[in-house]
């Protein structure tokens, strides 16, 4: 059995004065049944890793380096993060794909990178707004999922996240069924590729404006192992929320 995941992806938010939210959520789930991740900048890693050392939520960061060292200015490796509390890194993050221009290949260094130092990647896939109407998703998302995972995954080592562009930070979902969909293409994919052992135990998150309000519903399709939570995970109220939905 797959343990239902929630992870928080602070993005470009949290201050130090933020880590009384991670304590109180903290105090609302002291044993969830559903592990509970937070990936918040990298300046809060090690406070939170610190903040969390005796409770059940876990850290992760949201990116990592391809290279374990050397002359990359501003860059932050896998096992910089691994030293400062993280478990997780999530990679291929689409904001991240966008901006700095990062392919497949690169997702997959850094996916490599992560296991090297230690860490659970979270490699994240997903279509534009465009590709989806050109009805271009699984094609995307095969593609993607193809070029972006490294082959040495397990369902230790590894999570998917599903995350349509057009849905993050819009307020805007995939209806039911087509998350399902796709949850359901990409578990295929993967017993196809790593066999049906690794392939049904690798967890599919989730993400693009989960919030408390449609987390229960979203949670109960199939294949679909939890959610990776943008704005609702930044207010303890409301990650509390889906956590809570998780927790069945
Ligand atoms: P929102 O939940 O804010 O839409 O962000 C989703 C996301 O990008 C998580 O990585």
């Amino acid at each position: 059995m797959r343990r239902k995941l929630a992870a928080g992806n602070w993005k470009m938010n949290g201050l130090r004065s933020a880590l009384s939210e991670v304590e109180i959520l903290a105090a609302a789930h002291p044993a969830p049944k559903a592990e509970v991740v937070l990936c918040p900048p990298a300046t809060l890693v090690r406070s939170m890793a610190r903040v969390c050392a005796d409770n059940c939520i876990t850290i992760g960061a949201q990116d990592c380096h391809q290279n374990q060292s050397g002359a990359h200015t501003g860059d932050i490796s896998a096992e910089m993060l691994a030293d400062a509390g993280a478990e997780y890194v999530i990679v291929g993050h689409s904001e991240r794909r966008e901006t700095y221009g990062e392919t497949d290949e690169m997702v997959r260094r850094k996916a490599t990178a992560a296991w090297a130092a230690g860490l659970r990647a979270i490699v994240c896939i997903g279509e534009s707004g465009e590709e989806r109407h050109a009805a271009n998703t699984l094609d995307i998302i095969g593609g993607q999922l193809a070029a972006s995972v490294p082959d040495a995954a397990t369902g230790e080592n590894l999570v998917i996240a599903y995350e349509p562009i057009w849905a993050i930070g819009t307020g805007l979902t995939p209806t039911l069924g087509d998350i399902g969909e796709v949850h359901d293409f990409i578990r295929a994919r993967l017993e196809r590729r790593f066999g049906n052992g690794v392939g049904r135990s690798v967890r599919l998150l989730y993400g693009g404006s989960m919030n408390p309000g449609n987390a229960t519903e979203i949670i109960r399709v199939p294949n679909v192992d939890g959610g990776l939570v943008g704005g609702a995970s930044l207010k303890a109220a409301d990650f509390s929320k889906i956590i809570a939905a998780l927790n069945g």
